[in-house]
């Protein structure tokens, strides 16, 4: 291999390194994620947005047991000491909205959570 040669592939294997993150997006087919809508004038939610973003699901499946199970209606912060009525529709979906902030997270994850079957919707649709 001569020098032309050895000097355009390494400019290949830069630019490939360089531009991975916006043609990694392009392969899978997800796009950017979606611009979620946050509860105005709220800054914090139930735990860290970390720990939501990672446990939200087991959160709610929790939430569903203490309260049908064991007829726990309260839940304390765990990050932040402060409590929460146990309730889908009361609590989670008073600070956020089902369409602009649940929906669209979860189209662009393509997971369809079957709760709203039986939960409604408070904010309507
Ligand atoms: C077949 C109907 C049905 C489906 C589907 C369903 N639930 Fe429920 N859920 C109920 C009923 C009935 C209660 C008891 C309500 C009560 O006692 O106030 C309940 C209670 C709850 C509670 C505690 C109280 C409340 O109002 O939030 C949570 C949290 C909950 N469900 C979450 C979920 C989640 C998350 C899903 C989806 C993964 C889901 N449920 C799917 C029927 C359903
Ligand atoms: C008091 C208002 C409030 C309540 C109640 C609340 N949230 Fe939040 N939530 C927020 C705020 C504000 C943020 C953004 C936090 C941040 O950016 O640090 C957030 C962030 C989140 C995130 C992460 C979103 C992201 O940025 O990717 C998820 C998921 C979430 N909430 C789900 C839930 C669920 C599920 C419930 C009910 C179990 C709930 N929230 C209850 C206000 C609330
Ligand atoms: C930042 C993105 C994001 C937001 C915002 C979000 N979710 Fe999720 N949710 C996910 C992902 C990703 C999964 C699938 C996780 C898995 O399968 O491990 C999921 C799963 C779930 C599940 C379990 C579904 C199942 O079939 O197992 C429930 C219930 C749920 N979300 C409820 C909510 C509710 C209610 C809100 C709004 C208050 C919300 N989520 C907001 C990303 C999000």
């Amino acid at each position: 291999m001569n020098d032309k040669w050895k000097i355009i592939l390494g400019l290949v294997v830069f630019l490939a390194a360089v531009t991975f993150p916006v043609w990694r997006g392009a392969i899978a087919g997800a796009g950017e994620p979606p611009e979620l809508q946050l509860p105005e004038g709220k800054t914090k939610c139930i735990e860290s947005k970390e720990f939501m973003i990672d446990n939200h699901m087991n959160m709610l499946d929790e939430w569903r047991n203490m309260l049908v199970r064991e007829d726990i209606h309260e839940y304390t912060s765990k990050e932040y000491g402060d409590t929460y009525e146990i309730s889908l529709n009361k609590t989670c979906l008073n600070c956020h909205k089902k369409t602009e902030f649940c929906d669209k997270c979860h189209a662009y994850a393509d997971v369809e959570p079957y709760c709203w079957d039986c939960h409604y919707d408070p904010k309507g649709d």
